[in-house]
């Protein structure tokens, strides 16, 4: 079985957010499983610097409106699995991958037309071509819509099965009909039954029709977004796909994500030993200028400042639970900048007890996993999340909206009988998650029972072999593709 994955980010290459982590992961996972997988990636700024002079690359035409636009493909050495990058640098050289913190750059939508294109013509000259190519997010969605809408381009690929995995349908790639001119798709194809949504040109939409079949990355995520609640405009069109629809839950690298060996920590433990987090601990609260004080509950957020992420929720009950409850906060987040004020006002007024950092660092996420007590997770939804399931393995324990992939992950803890894994609240509102908190410190101050529950998340398993069976055994039973009739 041979999968090409093309995706927007990959770490340690280029990450924003789960979406790296999920492609630095997955792939050897499915290697390891039997799946010979090379991963294709736009050549970012930070790709370009990790590129050696050696090896030839292949150069490419790939049509975006009425020009040929000239690419590169250049293989990424020392990477996990086989790993190739679409190289235009008046496309990806770029300081970010996206835009500025918070906005966009104007011409996404012709940016990742252009690194569908491109792909598809790197595809057409590999021989054989691959068995399925599989898709992640808006950004690569096209793809399955080229190679369907525009099939006589791609007389290669004419076997080649498509499957398209949503990490966020939040993020749909939503423009201007302007761009249409950008696909070189038949204009029948701007209609409400295809890539026309409220008369823009919606590029996630195009995978959602196109794509043979469509994951997601938790089954809980995958039932909600078949409602209007959660379908973000899209229930409709994937309830007409329920059927090619599936949930396949997110794993865990704990390779890099794992107390017992992670080289970002202070010191390092595991579930027989905690005595490693207790150091964990006070270095955090030293790093980030909190009174080191072990008998204070850490709660810990490390997350894109975005809507998503229960900011609303946030800002409005941490001041009071600040001024009146024994605690202290640590942030670690970046994105919205409205979110970024409004906690910098917070962290303000609670001097020595709210630590804030707005950046992205990939080192501090590691220590506050490792120094935290509690990691707050009240997302509005969350398609999966991965920082629960890390906080789990760090003995941080989770709380977290019962929603997506939180739900699916995470257990209450039952006092009585001594199981569960943290701690979650439902619905979605301010007084249910000030009751969480409450409940959380209640426990906290019984340390007898809070090593039980730290210890049974610490137990959980949530590796990458198991999802990557299951996506191996979805690549297997795809049947030949269907080309969707524009009638
Ligand atoms: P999402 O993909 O929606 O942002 P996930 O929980 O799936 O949420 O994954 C988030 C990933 O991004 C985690 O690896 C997390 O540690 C990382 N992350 C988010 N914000 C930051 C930040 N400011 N600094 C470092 N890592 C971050
Ligand atoms: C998205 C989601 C997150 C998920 C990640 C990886 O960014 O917001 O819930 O864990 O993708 O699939």
């Amino acid at each position: 079985m041979r999968v090409v994955m093309l995706a927007s980010e990959a770490h340690p290459l280029a990450k924003t957010g789960g979406l790296g982590d999920v492609l630095a992961a997955l792939p050897p996972a499915l290697a390891a499983a039997g799946v010979d997988v090379t991963v294709c990636l736009p050549a970012y700024r930070g790709i370009l610097r990790r590129l050696d002079a050696t090896g030839t690359p292949l150069r490419l035409h790939a049509p975006v409106a009425s020009r040929m636009e000239a690419a590169a493909v250049v293989a990424i050495p020392e990477a996990s699995v086989p790993t190739v990058a679409i190289r235009a640098d008046r496309y990806f050289d770029r300081e970010a991958l996206y835009g500025p913190p918070g906005g966009e750059y104007p011409d996404n939508a012709e940016r990742f037309a252009f690194f569908c294109r491109a792909a598809l013509e790197w595809l057409r000259r590999l021989e054989p071509p691959p068995d399925v190519l599989h898709l992640h997010d808006w950004q690569t969605s096209l793809a399955a819509a080229f190679l369907r809408g525009t099939a006589a381009l791609y007389p290669e690929l004419a076997t080649v099965r498509t499957v398209l995995t949503v990490h966020n349908l939040a993020y749909q790639g939503r423009f201007p009909f302007d761009v249409w001119p950008l696909l070189n798709l038949d204009v029948r194809y701007f209609a409400p039954s295809w890539l026309e949504f409220y008369g823009q040109v919606n590029y996630l939409k195009a995978g959602l029709l196109f794509a043979d079949r469509i994951t997601t990355v938790s089954p809980r995520y995958a039932e909600e977004i078949q409602t209007p609640e959660f379908g973000e405009g899209l229930d409709g069109v994937l309830r007409t796909r329920s059927e090619h629809l599936v949930g396949i839950l997110n794993g865990v690298d704990y390779a890099a994500w794992n107390p017992a060996s992670d080289p970002n920590l202070a010191a390092r433990y595991d579930a027989s030993d905690l005595r490693g987090k207790a150091r964990c601990k006070a270095a955090l609260q030293a790093e980030l200028g909190l009174p080191v004080r072990a008998d204070l509950p850490l709660l810990a957020i490390v997350s894109r400042l975005a809507e998503q992420k229960g900011f609303d929720l946030l800002t409005a009950t941490l001041p009071e639970l600040l001024a009146t409850t024994a605690v202290q906060l640590a942030i670690l987040g970046s994105g919205d900048p409205t979110y970024e004020t409004a906690l910098r006002q917070i962290a303000a007024r609670s001097p020595g007890r709210l630590a804030l950092r707005i950046e992205f660092n990939e080192s501090l996420a590691h220590r506050i996993e490792a120094g935290g007590d509690i990691f707050l997770m009240p997302s509005r939804f969350e398609p999966c999340g991965l920082n629960q399931l890390y906080s789990l393995r760090y003995g941080t324990v989770p709380l977290v909206h019962a929603t997506g992939g939180l739900e699916d992950t995470v257990v209450e803890f039952d006092p009585a009988a001594g199981t569960g894994t943290g701690f979650k609240f439902a619905p979605y509102g301010t007084e249910a998650f000030v009751a969480a908190v409450r409940r959380a410190l209640r426990l906290h101050a019984d340390p007898a029972a809070w090593q039980r529950l730290m210890r049974n998340g610490m137990a959980q398993d949530f590796s990458w072999h198991r999802a990557a069976r299951s996506y191996a055994r979805l690549y297997g039973q795809l049947p030949p593709p269907e080309v969707p009739r524009l009638a």
